[in-house]
């Protein structure tokens, strides 16, 4: 790296313009300390009391005296220029008294190859590094720029066509918007911008009537550089700042009037900020650095201080008119040379090549983790992106998960927890759009919303979890069908009240029953199993199997009444923007009416059969106990008949013991032992009967959420716009117009059902409980828990009251 590296500080330069009338006797300059003392005589006239500081002695990084432009460029040209090129914003400054060779430094005499300046000499160093480095890409861009009492020039734009400038500083450090950055091939083309702008501010000094030395000029290097060999997606910038200031002798000695004043000020003004941003940036302890004050100094912000390398030529004008100037430079010098600098090389990146970078990064580590992943066994972790096959598959999985025939998905890595959240998301947009149902979820009763059927499907889990009875399986229920998965313990419980006859048809909810001719309607069921056997004996109006009304029962899933999978084919009810709601109990009977009307038929019928049920236990019941006063009235007449026989047989006569029994007797024994079987059988089927009611009960509390859930799902839809309930029609309007008059016509179909006595159903007390809580589940969904909760509460009390309604 270049000795400017090693610099932490300004590099200060004290270069000295040849003169013929040197102050010999006030400057020593010893060149190779780098010293310049000076010894400024006292006046004669200030008495002994004169106090006045009248030696100083500065020492600089370099004390050029009388050298060569060559010298000076190697000096300080050289090192900074070469930084430029490995990726550190530069800046050089001149600084001096008007006369004093600033411009002579910095541009040169141009009428002479040999005086040429720094800026040429730095651009064309530039372009020989650049050759010299072929291993990589630069691009070069030119700006030039003059400042003249705070007002920004951009000395390289077109005639006329000059923009509004101002400094602005984003990540990639500070520049002037809307000066032009004119980018440059070759040294020539950057040569001919640095004398189209010198002609530009001499034009601009005629113009203005203005002396060049009234203004700072700013000449920059932009340099862009990319590696052309290497796999590294850096692109450095960094710029490099060739100052030419204004001259910095002080007002009192140009002190003038009117526009002469004017600049005399700005300048003096804006090298006093220059010197207080230096003192700033030479003071650790600020953290305040007053850049903002004036143009130049926001115009070099990140480039006198701090990551870039600065270096500054102070031009001294060695003769003994300037010798105040002089000092007042070295000054400022010695200053500037307290600040120190920490450059960095300034890398960017290309937004493409990142973008390679990362993928190139992600690609690796997806090779890692799968290396990871077989080294603990796993093999079959996916990173890549999902195939669209891969998709599908998922996607099948997840239904399968829905339909409970796949237990579990095992979740693997993030991206498949994202895949399968797609799927959910398709599969909620395919439902809310109306689109395929067989593409839907079909377990757990899935004919809710997603909203509160998502809820209802969780509590309605919950109470089936508690009741243990039917399954709200899309594919319906009904006794003879019991549900895949009906918890098992919930069926020895059942097979254990079943009485002991039952074995000869016992009547047990669960596979084993399919021959059991009672047929609840759950919401529909495929096709019921017809009473086929009802052998509990031959009191056929007392068996369960037998019995009409449960054929009748079976007749109405023959009837079709149901769909064909099980779930009532619910007359699609369009959206409608969220209105006035009407009351939730007229509404249901809207819906009972209406798209419910089947599933509320079902719970007529469930409930009809429940009655019906109840009915012949109370009927078997009224039987066993006349059956059992039978038994005690015979019973009591055969023991009469003992009785009086035994009275009669004074003598005591054994051929009474051997003698036939008396016909009438026998009648009467006959008649008992009759009695006493019929009795046993309509014991059976009480308990039979039993079982069955209660089943029936759990059937119509099973049936009658459904109801309420779908009720729910349907006023969801129609009043709060929410999506349609899967499953829930099959035809499907589709435009909103459509859905409008769909719903206009299922509300005139509701009203010309008014009178229909079939589903004329008042809520029960059940459903308007259910009703209740559904309702205040909507209200605030946050009340899940506490409702399920007290919801479940309800049922478990309902239950030995259902139980006990016999
Ligand atoms: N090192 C030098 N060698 C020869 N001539 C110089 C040198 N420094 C300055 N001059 C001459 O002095 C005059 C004033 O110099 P200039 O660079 O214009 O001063 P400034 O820009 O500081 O006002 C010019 O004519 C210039 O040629
Ligand atoms: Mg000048």
């Amino acid at each position: 790296m270049t000795d400017m590296m090693n610099n932490k500080h300004v590099r200060v330069v004290v270069r000295t313009r040849p003169t013929t009338r040197f102050a010999s006797q006030a400057i020593e300059i010893i060149p190779d300390k780098n010293i310049v003392n000076i010894h400024v005589p006292k006046p004669e006239d200030a008495g002994f009391i004169n106090n006045q500081q009248s030696d100083w002695s500065f020492k600089f990084d370099k004390l050029l005296h009388n050298v060569s432009q060559d010298a000076v460029y190697e000096e300080c040209g050289t090192p900074i220029v070469r930084s430029l090129l490995d990726g550190y914003n530069g800046t050089l400054l001149a600084y001096g008294q008007t006369g004093a060779g600033k411009t002579f430094t910095m541009t040169g005499a141009t009428e002479n190859y040999r005086h040429r300046g720094m800026i040429p000499r730095a651009i064309s160093q530039v372009f020989k590094e650049i050759q010299a480095r072929p291993q990589y890409a630069y691009t070069i861009r030119i700006s030039y720029l003059e400042i003249y009492n705070e007002n920004m020039i951009d000395l390289l734009a077109p005639v006329g066509q000059s923009a509004d400038m101002a400094v602005v500083e984003d990540k990639n450090g500070c520049y002037v918007k809307g000066l032009s950055q004119v980018i440059a091939t070759n040294e020539e083309e950057t040569l001919n911008l640095l004398f189209e702008g010198e002609t530009a501010r001499s034009v601009g000094d005629h113009a203005l009537n203005r002396s060049s030395s009234r203004s700072h000029t700013v000449f920059t290097i932009h340099l862009e550089s990319k590696s052309r060999v290497d796999s590294s997606d850096d692109v450095i910038f960094s710029k490099l700042n060739l100052v030419d200031l204004a001259g910095s002798e002080r007002l009192a000695k140009t002190a003038s009037s009117g526009k002469t004043l004017k600049e005399a000020m700005f300048i003096n003004k804006s090298l006093t900020f220059l010197e207080q941003v230096i003192i700033a940036l030479a003071d650790k302890k600020r953290d305040h650095v007053p850049y903002r004050q004036s143009r130049l100094t926001n115009v070099l912000r990140d480039s006198l201080g701090g990551n870039c390398n600065t270096l500054m030529i102070a031009n001294i004008w060695g003769e003994a008119d300037h010798l105040e100037e002089t000092i007042s430079t070295l000054r400022f010098a010695t200053r500037m040379s307290c600040v120190t600098n920490e450059p960095v090389v300034n890398v960017q990146y290309d937004p493409m090549t990142l973008v390679k970078k990362q993928e190139r990064e992600i690609k690796e580590l997806r090779q890692e983790l799968a290396m990871y992943d077989t080294l603990i066994g796993r093999s079959h972790v996916q990173y890549e992106p999902f195939t669209d096959g891969q998709k599908a598959e998922l996607a099948k999985r997840v239904r399968a998960w829905f339909d409970g025939t796949d237990d579990e998905i095992e979740i693997v890595t993030l991206r498949q927890v994202k895949e399968i959240m797609n799927v959910f998301k398709g599969m909620y947009l395919q439902w809310a759009q109306g689109g395929d149902r067989c593409e839907l979820p079909k377990a757990g009763g899935a004919t809710g919303p997603a909203t509160a059927g998502g809820m209802e499907r969780d509590i309605s889990a919950a109470l089936e979890e508690e009741d243990g009875v039917g399954e709200t399986e899309g594919m319906g229920f009904s006794i003879g069908v019991a549900p895949v998965s009906g918890p098992n313990g919930r069926r020895k419980v059942i097979n254990k009240k079943a009485p002991p006859a039952a074995k000869k048809e016992p009547f047990v909810p669960n596979a084993a029953s399919r021959q059991s001719s009672t047929s609840f309607v759950y919401g529909s069921s495929p096709a019921p199993t017809t009473g086929t056997t009802g052998s509990g004996g031959d009191d056929a109006g007392h068996s369960p199997g037998g019995s009409p009304e449960v054929q009748g029962a079976s007749r109405f899933g023959d009837q079709g009444a149901m769909g064909p999978v099980g779930i009532p084919a619910l007359q699609p009810l369009p959206p409608i923007p969220a209105r006035a709601k009407p009351d939730r109990n007229e509404e249901f009977e809207t819906f009972k009416r209406g798209p419910g009307k089947d599933l509320a038929q079902a719970l007529i019928e469930n409930k009809r059969i429940l009655r019906d049920k109840k009915r012949a236990l109370v009927d078997l019941t009224a039987r066993v106990t006349t059956l059992k006063a039978s038994i005690t009235d015979l019973k009591t007449a055969v023991a009469r008949d003992r009785d009086q026989a035994l009275q009669a047989d004074t003598e005591h006569d054994p051929a009474l013991y051997s003698a036939p029994i008396p016909a009438d007797v026998q009648a009467k024994l006959d008649s008992l032992a009759t009695l006493k079987a019929d009795a046993k059988r309509h014991l059976e089927a009480v308990a039979q009967t039993k079982s069955e009611l209660e089943y029936a009960a759990r059937v119509v509390d099973t049936c009658r959420e459904r109801l309420v859930r779908e009720f729910d799902a349907w006023y969801l839809q129609v009043y709060c716009d929410a999506p349609a309930p899967a499953g829930v029609g099959e035809a499907r309007p589709t435009s909103v117009a459509e859905r409008r008059t769909a719903a206009a016509a299922a509300a005139a179909a509701v009203a010309g059902m008014t009178t229909d006595a079939s589903v004329a159903d008042p809520l029960d007390l059940a459903e308007q409980f259910d009703l209740m809580l559904n309702d205040k589940l909507m209200e605030d969904p946050a009340s899940y828990s506490y409702y399920a909760a007290l919801k479940r509460r309800q049922r478990r009390g309902a239950k030995p009251q259902a139980r006990t309604l016999m």
